[in-house]
C-alpha cells in the first residue's frame, strides 16, 4: 500500500516565480508542487531548478506535501531536473510529479534514477514518492500498467488540458463539457478509468486544473463531480480555489458524523453486548459489513481533514 498523504488541494506554483513560491508557504493548500514543466518557460528552466532547490531547503512548508513537477521523458530536460532537484534538496522533497506518462517504463526509469541519487547522497532508497500524470490517449490506454509500475507511486493525476488536445476534443474550455456534447459527462470515462487503476493499486486519484480562476461556481461544479465520484483532490491554480477544494474533498459534517456513528453502532451490534448481529438497525437504516466499509471511507476522509464529531451515537440503554 502506497504512502497516503492528504491531497485535497494541490497548488501549482511556477518554479520560475520567487513571489509565487513565497506566497505558497502562506496558503492553506494540502500539497504544493513547484513546476519545472508547462508553467515554466524553456529559457527559465535552469534558473528555476536552482530556485526550487533553495525553496525546498529553506523550509517553511509545514504540513504541506512538497512536490516538484519535472519535465516529461520525451524532452531533453528530465534527467537534469531530477538530478539537480533531488541531489540539491532530496531530503526536503516528498514527491516527484512525472507529467505525460505514456508507459510503465517511464515510471520505472524515474524510479531507477531516483534510487541511484538516493543511494549517492545517503537518503533511504525508495523514500521519494512519484505522482504520474495521465494526460493523453496512450497514457490512458496504459493506465493499469502505469499504476502498477513502481512502489514509489502514490497518485495518478488527470491532466485535462493536455488530454483534451491529445484526443482532439473540440473545445478550449478545460474541464468544462465540450459545446455540442449534451448526452452526459465527457470526462466520466476518463476519470473512472483513472480512478479504477488507482484504487486497484492502492493509489490516490487526483483531478487536474480548472484554469478559469475567477469562475468559482464553475470550479465548485467540476470539483464537486470528481469528489462525488471518489477522487481524493484537485489541482488549484489560484489561492481563491484552495478553500473550495478543501471543502469539496472533505465530507460534509452530517456525512462525517453519520459515518462515525455507523462504525460505532456496527462495532457494538457485532459484539457480545450488542447481540453478535451481522446486520442491525441504526435509526431507520439497516447496516452491515458493507456499510462499515463505506463508512470507513467517509470517516477516513474526515479524519484526514481534521474534522471532529458534532453528533455521537450512544448504544441503547446508556
Ligand atoms: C495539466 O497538466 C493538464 O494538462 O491539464
Ligand atoms: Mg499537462
Amino acid at each position: 500500500m502506497a504512502v497516503s498523504r492528504t491531497r485535497r488541494s494541490c497548488l501549482a506554483v511556477p518554479g520560475s516565480s520567487q513571489k509565487m513560491i513565497d506566497k505558497a508557504r502562506t496558503l492553506p493548500a494540502d500539497h504544493v508542487f513547484l513546476d519545472l514543466e508547462d508553467a515554466c518557460a524553456p529559457l527559465a528552466k535552469p534558473a528555476a531548478r536552482a530556485r526550487i532547490v533553495a525553496a525546498l531547503n529553506e523550509g517553511g512548508w509545514d504540513h504541506r506535501v512538497r512536490a516538484v513537477r519535472v519535465n516529461d521523458w520525451t524532452t531533453e530536460w528530465t534527467y537534469r531536473d531530477v538530478m539537480e532537484v533531488v541531489e540539491g534538496a532530496g531530503a526536503n522533497l516528498d514527491c516527484v510529479v512525472l507529467p505525460k506518462v505514456q508507459t510503465a517504463k517511464q515510471v520505472e526509469a524515474l524510479d531507477l534514477l531516483l534510487t541511484q541519487i538516493e543511494k549517492a547522497i545517503g537518503l533511504p532508497a525508495g523514500g521519494i514518492g512519484v505522482e504520474a500524470q495521465i494526460e493523453d490517449a496512450q497514457g490512458l490506454v496504459e493506465v493499469d500498467t502505469i499504476a502498477a509500475a513502481s512502489p514509489r507511486l502514490e497518485a495518478l493525476v488527470f491532466g485535462p488540458a493536455d488530454f483534451m488536445a491529445s484526443v482532439a476534443m473540440r473545445s478550449l474550455a478545460v474541464g468544462e463539457q465540450p459545446p455540442g456534447y449534451d448526452v452526459g459527462d465527457a470526462y466520466h470515462y476518463v476519470l473512472m478509468r483513472i480512478l479504477m487503476a488507482a484504487r486497484a493499486n492502492g493509489l490516490q486519484a487526483i483531478d487536474g486544473p480548472y484554469p478559469r480562476i475567477h469562475d468559482h461556481d464553475g470550479f465548485a461544479r467540476v470539483a464537486g463531480r470528481s469528489a462525488a465520484l471518489g477522487l481524493d483532490g484537485k489541482w488549484v491554480l489560484h489561492p481563491g480555489q484552495i478553500e473550495a477544494a478543501n471543502a469539496m474533498f472533505s465530507p460534509g459534517q452530517r456525512d462525517y458524523d453519520h459515518a462515525e456513528n455507523v462504525l460505532d453502532a456496527y462495532e457494538y451490534y457485532t459484539s457480545e453486548a450488542g447481540g453478535t448481529r451481522g446486520a442491525a438497525m441504526l435509526g431507520d437504516e439497516m447496516i452491515d459489513e458493507a456499510s462499515r466499509k463505506m463508512a470507513l471511507v467517509v470517516s477516513g476522509k474526515g479524519r484526514a481533514a481534521g474534522m471532529s464529531r458534532a453528533d455521537r451515537w450512544v448504544p441503547p440503554g446508556r
